[in-house]
């Protein structure tokens, strides 16, 4: 068969997100599942984010405003910075290849730690870039002194996902500024901020913070986590404005909708729903972790919406037989981590199920072996 395929895309693997919620009730014959795999928010939407989407499905049949301008308004309002220095996409994800596109050409070498967000790779392979992946630290904090090591005059790129998905590991206070001093300007630092806003620290310097003093930083931010709009994809990027306008050259033009847009732009002014929800996500987020510490597991301190805990026992089994009972979680044996599992933080009465299905799961499986 002839071969039509951009030579990159032989270095990919489809993502194959897992069993849905409908295939898993059907699969199992199951009355409810509870997803608590994906790091959503529990609470859903802000309602008044919910009461101007349904007011824009209404007008779906007009094309979106392009430039999702009022939300870029809005936004470099809310962050005290010039909107030419915000650019809307399809979700982080979307954004993630976006910059890949922009900036990586054939032979640029991309660093970043391992576990992480899969996109980093994915987006690098495909723009013929070249993945250098280190481990985390102990304790799975971004090794910020490693990637440090791995800069060559063929590094484009060093992604730092902080707070760090799958371990939910935030770096220490001052601790990146230290590391922007020492990457070389004609190196881009791509800070993924996708759970920042779930950090409890009172004053902690985030990405925001440094781009007015490194033309080289690009911030990533979403309006999926705190802001319970992931089935919406809505992120945007933060940058000087040059690096903006060369991410806006490669961006699709009509990339955020119009349900998307005015739904972002009415949870960004609703305080009192981000405000809720991360108060309940700590408060059942201590809870899930009291119950793991009880049961003798050991828990990484999270500070995001997920915590990621090593069960002890094969983490894909626990999966299996969770699912069967109607919970749906993340094994992290595709990161390499057999033994560890990643809970989202669902509701009170959600946890309350988690808690007493996992109960029986582990102590079946304990029976067993
Ligand atoms: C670290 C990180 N970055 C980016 C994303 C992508 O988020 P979005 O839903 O905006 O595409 C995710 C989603 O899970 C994530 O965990």
């Amino acid at each position: 068969m002839a071969e039509y395929q951009r030579k990159y895309t032989d270095l990919l693997t489809e993502y194959i997100p897992g069993k849905s919620i409908e295939e898993v009730k059907k699969d199992y014959h199951l009355d409810e599942v509870i997803r608590l795999a994906s790091n959503e928010n529990p609470l859903g939407p802000s309602p008044k984010a919910i009461e101007a989407m349904i007011e824009a499905v209404k007008e779906v049949n007009l094309y979106p405003e392009a430039t999702c301008e009022e939300l870029v308004t809005e936004l470099a309002q809310y962050y005290g910075i010039k909107p030419e220095e915000i650019v809307t996409g399809n979700g982080a994800d979307n954004l993630i290849n976006q910059l890949g596109q922009a900036f990586i050409n054939e032979g640029d070498e991309v660093i970043y730690c391992t576990p992480t967000f899969a996109a980093y790779r994915s987006s690098t392979l495909l723009m013929g870039g070249k993945p250098v992946e280190i481990p985390l630290l102990d304790g799975f904090v971004y090794d910020l002194d490693g990637l440090l090591t791995q800069i060559t005059d063929k590094t484009k790129m060093i992604f730092v996902c902080n707070p760090n998905n799958p371990t939910g590991t935030l770096l220490e206070e001052g601790r990146l500024q230290t590391f922007l001093d020492q990457v070389p300007e004609q190196v881009l630092i791509i800070l993924d901020e996708a759970y920042i806003e779930f950090i409890q620290e009172e004053h902690y310097t985030t990405g925001v913070d440094f781009i007015k003093t490194y033309p080289n930083v690009i911030v990533l931010r979403t309006f999926s986590k705190l802001y319970g709009l992931a089935g919406n994809r809505v992120g945007y990027a933060i940058a000087q404005k040059p690096l903006i306008d060369r991410m806006k050259k490669v961006r699709e033009v009509f990339s955020v909708n119009r349900v998307g847009h005015i739904g972002a732009l009415a949870a960004l002014k609703d305080q009192a729903h981000r405000d809720k929800t991360i108060e309940k996500n700590s408060a059942e987020r201590k809870r899930l972790v009291e119950f793991f510490e009880e049961q003798g597991f050991d828990v990484t301190p999270s500070h995001t919406n997920f915590i990621f805990v090593d069960v002890k026992m094969d983490a894909v089994e626990v999966f299996q037989k969770l699912m069967e009972k109607g919970v749906l979680i993340r094994p992290c044996s595709g990161w390499g981590y057999n033994t560890h599992i990643r809970v989202s933080i669902g509701s009170h009465g959600e946890n309350t199920k988690f808690i007493d299905r996992f109960s029986i799961v582990i102590a079946n499986i304990k029976q067993l072996n």
